[in-house]
């Protein structure tokens, strides 16, 4: 079988934060999600990751995730640490005759195919171990791969373990291992913690199995970006970055056009279908769906479904469903459990919340529609407020098909507005407006002759 064990125990210290490093987020997600993911679909069949500092918030991170099991490395003052204690916690899990893959949790750009591909290098070449390598420009803080006069990989040293000679070399350990179960075991079993950080390391058993003769090997990445470590909240922008560019290029790829890369930001999981255009400054969760030919300019959209053909500018949907053809924006809000139907406009500064809006009504500007079941055809005028609030409890409003509200109309709810009942402007309606009645509900007008001239206001 082919197992991963993924490293998720270590506290994370460069990173400054109360937060589990493997729980820092890109794009919406966890870093250790991203290697998780590239293992579940790679050929890898059993997956285990190893927690210890902050494991139950490490867990808790990933209580809807299946297949993933959790191995827990003891923490504290009498027992060890590193890299090698943390694979030994693991080792009851693993057969002789597994292929083992190990990952540090803090590798988030590692895709799938690179593991495929590692894999295969290393049971068709019937390793006992192979290091993923990589030349880097800036080798500082990993491990360096040291070679012997016939290019044969003898060793790995850690940066604080080598010698102003071996610093130079630029050819670092990803801490990506393949290993065979058998030889992992044997190997383990030797390591020790003379370095200078006190600590078991895993990088140790590629010299015990080279003096053992054993089938010693590397595989070496050329697109070093992949395996990027992430130690700090700068080396997590720049992994962010690279997977940002990475997710939105399978987008495009896909038929989804975007304009500006760097400012757009799209989860990995959501769903954008052909011929959708995003704009500058768009952020979408992976929870969303947006249907063929929608338009969104710099609009922040979660768990949320567009339909086709809509055009969202500037606004932000939480929660909420759009049917085709409707806009939306610029500056509206849909908030949680709004679901508009198809050709509607919801203008500008129109906010709506848990409310029903049916097919082809319009509110073009300043309205809010909170707690409302409104129908299809519907008018709503300028500022219009759906009171659904008197400080204790909320209550819902109901308005009929073809209903007009005039502008500056209040609905104080509860109350219904039936099918083709108008509401004049200004209005404070506190009581049913029956099917085809027009409510009007305003103190009446008073002229007041020569009143200002009276007053001595015109000069
Ligand atoms: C490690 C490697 C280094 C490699 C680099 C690649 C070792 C000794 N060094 O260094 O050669 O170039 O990764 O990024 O292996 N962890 C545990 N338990 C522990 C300690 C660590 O699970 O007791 C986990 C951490 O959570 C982390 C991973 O192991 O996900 C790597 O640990 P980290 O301290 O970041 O190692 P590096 O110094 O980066
Ligand atoms: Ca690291």
């Amino acid at each position: 079988m082919k197992v991963s064990v993924i490293l998720a125990a270590g506290e994370g210290t460069r990173m400054k934060s109360k937060k589990p490093k493997v729980l820092h987020e890109i794009l919406g997600r966890p870093m250790l999600f991203y290697v998780l993911n590239s293992c579940k679909h790679s050929q890898v069949e059993k997956n285990l990751v190893v927690v210890g500092h902050n494991k139950e918030k490490v867990r808790k991170a990933f209580e809807d995730e299946k297949d993933v099991e959790f191995i827990e490395q003891p923490i504290g003052d009498n027992v060890p640490y590193g890299t090698g204690y943390a694979v030994m916690n693991a080792l009851d899990k693993i057969e002789d005759d597994d292929t083992v893959i190990i990952l540090n949790g803090d590798t988030p750009i590692i895709s799938n195919s690179t593991i495929s591909c590692f894999l295969r290098y290393h049971e068709e070449r019937n390793n006992d171990i192979t290091v993923l390598s990589a030349d880097m420009k800036d080798p500082t803080n990993y491990g360096r791969i040291v070679r012997d006069e016939n290019a044969n990989v003898v060793a790995i040293v850690e940066e604080k373990d080598a010698s102003e000679k071996q610093k130079l070399i630029r050819e670092i350990n990803s801490g990506i291992f393949a290993f065979k179960g058998s030889s992992l075991k044997s190997a383990l079993t030797k390591i020790d913690t003379n370095n200078a950080a006190n600590e078991l390391y895993i990088t140790d058993t590629l010299e015990i199995l080279v003096n053992e003769g054993k089938r010693v090997d590397s595989f070496k990445l050329r697109d070093t970006r992949e395996i990027l470590g992430v130690n700090s909240r700068y080396e997590l922008s720049i992994a962010a970055e690279i997977l940002q560019k990475k997710i939105n290029k399978e987008y495009m790829i896909n038929g989804v056009g975007i304009i500006d890369p760097k400012s757009t930001y799209i989860e990995y999981g959501a769903t954008i279908e052909r011929d959708v255009m995003i704009y500058p400054g768009t952020r979408i969760d992976r929870k969303s769906i947006i249907k063929e030919g929608a338009e969104i300019y710099s609009s922040t959209i979660k768990n949320s479904t567009i339909g086709e053909d809509v055009l969202i500018r500037s606004s932000e949907i939480e929660d909420s469903t759009i049917g085709r053809g409707t806009t939306v924006g610029p500056y509206a809000h849909l908030r949680p459990n709004s679901h508009v139907g198809e050709n509607c406009k919801i203008g500008n500064f129109v906010e709506v919340k848990n409310s029903n809006v049916g097919d082809g009504s319009k509110m073009s500007h300043l309205a809010y529609i909170g707690d409302a079941d409104v129908g299809s055809g519907v008018n709503i005028g300028c500022g219009v407020v759906f009171v659904n609030y008197d400080g204790r409890d909320k209550f819902r409003a109901k308005v009929g098909d073809n209903a007009f509200i005039g502008s500056n109309a209040n609905l104080v709810a509860p109350i219904e507005v039936e099918d083709y009942g108008y509401v004049a402007a200004g209005s404070t309606i506190t009581k049913k407006v029956l099917k085809g009645q027009l409510s009007l509900e305003r103190a009446p007008q008073k002229n007041i002759d020569g009143w200002v001239e009276r007053k001595g206001f015109i000069k």
